[in-house]
């Protein structure tokens, strides 16, 4: 065995002290006692399966001054993540066959952690998506106009959905409606004027037109609602089928618009808004009741410069890859959630969503792990600690448990809450790697 991993290891849902023995990177044996090459031990420490972000925005090509997957990649790793899913809205979009291999050639140079790549489904490339399929890890869709302008006609949805349903890929949707969208549009000046303009009930519209659509296609497909947002969304989605999956995002969960400085309104401009307290308890009930399956980033940086304009004008999104492991561990810590949902929402449910042989210390699986010391005092997070380009956090100040090594498949990545992985480690998540499910 090349490396052992001993300490109290997370198998389905309990704890149980041994040894993972790994070969070639993927977890070969789970037994007491077991000596590899290389053999590490963290006696009192938890051994968890290490973060899945599925929804992350890396902006290569294009934007590499926001962020790029050396940055991008380092942040996701400091903040126990081991495999990454990139959105198209980049420049060149992520919507031909070629803009897919592009982007695997950029992250297999620069990253420090596995990666996936989505295809954008925009009004013009159906035709492409057999092809796009081989290479990309999913489809991304844009019912409603937000960052890159890459919406596609929501009354195509059921007609693409058809079309994509024999391909075997996730489909992930960004749900606000661009009808609704369009019909609420005004000049906007500060946080209230923005949830104004895309109020829940365009959300609403978006998911109950993903419900009707997805009703039709011949074969299930497996879709994912990106970061719900708001009671209505919630309301609707409440009984929704086995094939549909949603998200929740650490900034809707953590925050609302009662609690943001006036000073900083730019800086929590995000699509789609971050809404009311009441919507905000409304998605912690989703997740305590098990009516949400997963915590995705939606790391969308966009530098302070950027931000620093006027309302109308700065770009919306959060940083939030390197923070939301660390957040949502201070909350086990804390018992505000059980650290068994918290597996499943960001290691487990991923995996089953994208098929990756990750999310679970398993044989067979690869060897994504890491190491959390509950012992260990809970910090403040501090934008100069974090490692994205874009230099700050909408989460600054607020109490984060960091996880203190990471594996990336049997490679140490962050030991001791440093980086002493390299660069190109990070490989792309061939399609035909999958678990069959
Ligand atoms: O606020 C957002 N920012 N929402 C999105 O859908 C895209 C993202 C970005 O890429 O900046
Ligand atoms: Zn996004």
């Amino acid at each position: 065995m090349d490396q052992t991993i001993e300490g109290k290891i997370y198998l389905n849902g309990r704890f149980e002290e041994g040894c993972i023995g790994i070969k070639d990177g993927k977890i070969t044996a789970i037994k007491k006692i077991l000596k590899g090459d290389e053999h590490y031990s963290f006696s009192h420490q938890l051994i968890l399966p290490a973060a899945i972000d599925l929804h992350v925005h890396f902006r290569e090509p294009g934007f590499t001054y926001k962020e790029d997957f050396y940055t991008g990649s380092k942040a996701a790793a400091y903040g126990g993540i081991s495999c990454f899913f990139d959105m198209p809205n980049t420049n060149p979009p992520t919507t031909h066959t070629n803009n897919v291999l592009e982007k695997i050639r950029y992250a297999s140079k620069k990253s420090f952690v596995d990666y996936g790549i989505y295809a954008g489904i925009i009004d013009n490339n159906i035709d492409e998506a057999k092809k796009l399929s081989e290479y990309c890890n999913g489809f991304k869709i844009y019912l409603g106009d937000t960052t890159g302008s890459l919406q596609l006609d929501e009354q195509k949805l059921g007609d693409v959905l058809e079309e994509i349903s024999s391909l075997n890929r996730p489909v992930l949707i960004h749900a606000e409606s661009n009808k609704c969208l369009q019909q609420h549009r005004i000049t906007e000046d500060n946080l209230q004027d923005h949830i104004r303009s895309r109020p829940a009930e365009c959300e609403e519209n978006a998911i109950r037109n993903i419900l009707l659509s997805s009703k039709t296609t011949k074969k299930p497909l497996k879709i994912h609602i990106c970061h719900l947002s708001s009671c209505e969304g919630f309301e609707i989605l409440k009984k929704h089928p086995p094939n549909i999956t949603i998200g929740v995002t650490p900034h809707h969960l953590l925050l609302n618009i009662e609690k943001i400085s006036k000073r900083y309104q730019t800086h929590y401009k995000v699509n789609p808004p971050i809404r009311t307290n009441l919507d905000q308890e409304t998605l912690w009930y989703g997740i305590q009741k098990g009516f949400i399956d997963i915590l995705e980033s939606d790391h969308a940086p966009h530098t302070l410069q950027d931000k620093e304009a006027e309302f109308m004008d700065a770009p919306a999104g959060v940083p939030g890859a390197e923070t939301m492991l660390p957040l949502f561990l201070a909350e086990v810590k804390r018992n505000n959630l059980s650290l068994k949902k918290l597996v499943s929402m960001l290691c487990e449910k991923p995996a089953d969503l994208t098929g990756v042989p990750k999310g679970r210390i398993e044989i067979g699986r690869d060897a994504d792990l890491i190491i959390v010391d509950l012992k260990e005092e809970i910090k403040n997070i501090r934008a100069e600690h974090l490692h994205s380009k874009c230099g700050w956090t909408p989460f600054e100040g607020m109490k984060a448990l960091f996880p203190k090594h990471l594996f990336v498949r049997g490679e140490i990545v962050i030991e001791d809450h440093a980086l002493v992985g390299a660069p190109g480690h990070g490989k792309h998540i061939q399609p035909s790697q999958y678990i069959r499910m």
